[in-house]
């Protein structure tokens, strides 16, 4: 178990097994770089002789820079780690060079980070950053089983003993553990994460939280002969061309006193073959991810719980593979969804909106003050932002609420529109009530909400396509590491704190 601390105390006296410090480029064309806010003493140590080391590393102060060297006894540490943070260093800045220096610390059992830190976003982001850019997926090797982890984590700022520090590295605890989950079950491959497995793996998780930190979480699992009680057509219809039958899960957390009702939706494709219309090979290939949304809204409602946020959050995962078979959901088929509207399905790779208006639709009968989704629900989303921004859509003060809470959060997001005439495109079937797909290339991010819209009564909605940024196909950068991002875990936790704080 790896312990985290925040100290008040000089980076140079510090006796950690390395000490990371942050360098912001020279003012002026051939000005020299220099140690950023936190790293002072470690500059006078060095004296005259860091300008010249740094330029022998070539080190300049730039975002993305990393180097590592031995102090020789000029500071306590025996290894300094240089992370560049690129002009004018912020949280966002901050959160990427800590994940930097997360993978370039291979072999130390304490770490003192002396990275700017005197501000309580800052003490955050730097934390958040070290804790998710170490992450690594290694449960599938043969070798290295376990993951290797420092014993001690400090971050050196001279907020320490403040209470709002404090809070604040609980909440980046909170945050980056949910993550952490996050990011593996989307990493487990379809073939170990079925709809029953994941919902298992989910309820174990619950129960596991409530027991340990005493947070009150209810969770339910709804079987397939329950939805088909319930009338969940949408759920039933993407999973019947499944060996694995789908889930529909439930958790309620209700603080006493609170005031706002907030409800989250997931997509939990567990894998998307595409069905019928299937996928071309290359679009298939990171296709397990198709339940990032669903993982993330159950692990920041756990970490919601587990702050004890004053927040009423009511969540629903729908899970379901979508697959290839006998018993497989046909283009021309009609599904009745629980809504009691019925859709005219011509593509049956557009499956998440299926599932998800199951799931909206009871979530609205909680009459919540906010529901928010989140999956990933449109290639076209990526064309459109590329992969590492979400698409925000619904109604402008629950879109502005979102985007807000994304800012704050250090995820990228950005509004989309649904506009009248993409609107009417859902309304185009002439056998059900609804068109589930229309076959024009154009806008089919927006045609996607536009479609989910018919299943929020009208409530204060906002969507969050992650299409992009669920997953990471490249390699690791600052916080973001290979595969399951956990991308929207912190947005929503920090939606629900806002939402606790504008009471
Ligand atoms: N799960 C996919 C969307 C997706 C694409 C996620 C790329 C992550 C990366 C979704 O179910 C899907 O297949 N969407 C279709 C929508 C279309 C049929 C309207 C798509 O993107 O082509
Ligand atoms: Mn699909
Ligand atoms: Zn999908």
């Amino acid at each position: 178990m790896t312990s985290y601390a925040l100290r008040n105390a000089s980076p140079a006296k510090s006796r950690a097994d390395a000490v990371v410090i942050g360098v912001v480029p020279g003012k002026g064309r051939r000005g020299t770089p220099q140690l950023a806010e936190g790293a002072q003493d470690v500059a006078s140590a060095y004296g005259r002789r860091l300008a010249p080391m740094l330029s022998s590393l070539g080190v300049r102060g730039k975002a993305g820079e990393v180097a590592k060297v031995p102090t020789h006894g000029t500071i306590k540490s025996p290894l300094l780690v240089f992370v560049g943070l690129g002009e004018e260093p912020g949280p966002r800045e901050v959160r990427a060079a800590a994940g930097n220096a997360a993978r370039a610390v291979t072999n130390a059992a304490s770490v003192a980070l002396a990275l700017p830190a005197d501000g309580v976003e800052l003490v955050r982001a730097a934390m958040e950053g070290y804790l998710l850019g170490g992450y690594t997926f290694t449960d599938y090797r043969s070798n290295g089983a376990e993951r290797e982890s420092a014993a001690e984590i400090v971050l050196l700022t001279p907020l320490a003993r403040r209470k709002e520090a404090t809070a604040a590295l609980e909440a980046a605890l909170a945050v980056t553990t949910a993550t952490t989950t996050t990011r593996d079950w989307v990493n487990v491959p379809g073939a170990d994460l079925t709809p029953p497995v994941f919902a298992e793996s989910v309820t174990r998780a619950v129960r596991a939280a409530t027991k340990a930190s005493g947070s009150k979480v209810r969770v339910t699992v709804r079987d397939e002969k329950e939805l088909a009680k319930l009338g969940c057509g949408g759920i039933l219809g993407v999973g019947q061309g499944s060996a694995a039958p789908p889930r529909l899960l439930e958790m309620e957390y209700r603080p006493k006193g609170a005031t706002t009702h907030l409800a989250l939706v997931g997509k939990g494709i567990t894998y998307d073959s595409g069905g019928l219309t299937l996928k071309p090979g290359s679009g298939m290939a990171t296709m397990k991810s198709d339940m990032a949304g669903a993982a993330a809204v159950v692990m920041a409602t756990l970490a919601i719980a587990e702050l004890g946020l004053p927040v009423r959050v009511t969540t629903y995962a729908a899970m379901a593979e979508n697959m290839v078979s006998g018993a497989s959901m046909r283009p021309g088929d009609v599904l009745r969804t629980y809504s009691g509207k019925t859709v005219e399905i011509t593509n049956t790779d557009a499956e998440g909106r299926l599932v998800l208006a199951d799931a909206l639709t009871m979530a609205t009968e909680k009459e919540p003050d906010l529901i928010v989704d989140v999956a990933t629900l449109t290639g076209h989303m990526v064309q459109a932002l590329g992969d590492r921004i979400a698409g925000v859509l619904g109604d402008d003060p629950s879109v502005a609420q979102v985007l807000a809470a994304a800012e704050t959060a250090g995820e990228d997001a950005w509004p989309m529109p649904i506009h009248e005439y993409i609107e009417s495109r859902v309304h185009g079937s002439k056998i059900a009530d609804l068109a589930q797909h229309d076959w024009v290339r154009w806008g089919g991010g927006l045609m996607a909400a536009a479609f989910l819209r018919e299943f929020t009564a009208g409530r204060p909605w906002a969507h969050l396509d992650i299409a992009g940024p669920g997953y990471n196909s490249g390699g690791a950068v600052g916080h973001w590491t290979p595969g399951g991002t956990g991308y929207g875990v912190a947005t929503l936790v920090e939606l629900a704190r806002s939402l606790a704080e504008s009471d």
